[in-house]
């Protein structure tokens, strides 16, 4: 069965919390429900992890390297600037696993900092804006692009 690693960068833990407005209100604990019931609905194994600290996300992408597991990416700030992230995220990507970054919020339309993505270049593609929704996009774009 395919697996799938939904990875989450720093301060993704607050949300329902960390400005609202702009993230919503639901919390992690609810995306990890939620993608569980997509990930099930389209045959894939869903893992959803989150943290705060750089080297541990590396040290995830590095376990989906070895365990053959395609990620769903949510760099959060590290997206802006983190190259060990990107160094990591594209030992996936050139391993022939297949890995989606994605952001609740339109990076693209708020301040001018969020406006580049160091992971972008190596991604397979970016879903952003959604919400909730642009990881289950990003989950049922993966799925079908699995499809034989
Ligand atoms: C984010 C966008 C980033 O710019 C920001 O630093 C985040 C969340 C998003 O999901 O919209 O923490 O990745």
């Amino acid at each position: 069965m395919t697996h799938v690693l939904v990875l989450n960068g720093p301060n993704l833990g607050r949300l329902g919390v960390r400005e609202p407005e702009i993230y919503g209100h639901a919390s992690m604990a609810d995306l990890e429900r939620e993608a569980a019931v997509w990930g099930s609905e389209l045959g894939v194994t869903v893992d959803v992890r989150q943290t705060d600290d750089e080297s541990e996300l590396v040290g995830w992408l590095h376990e989906a390297v070895d365990a053959s597991a395609h990620v769903v990416l949510n760099p959060a700030a590290f997206t802006h600037y983190s190259y060990a992230l990107r160094d990591a995220a594209a030992q996936v990507t050139t391993s022939g696993l297949l890995l989606v970054e994605v952001h609740l919020s339109n990076p693209a339309s708020r301040e001018s900092f969020r406006h580049y993505s160091v992971v972008a270049g190596i991604a397979t593609g970016t879903v952003a804006g959604f919400g909730f929704d642009s990881y289950r996009l990003a989950l049922s774009a993966l799925a079908r692009k699995l499809q034989p």
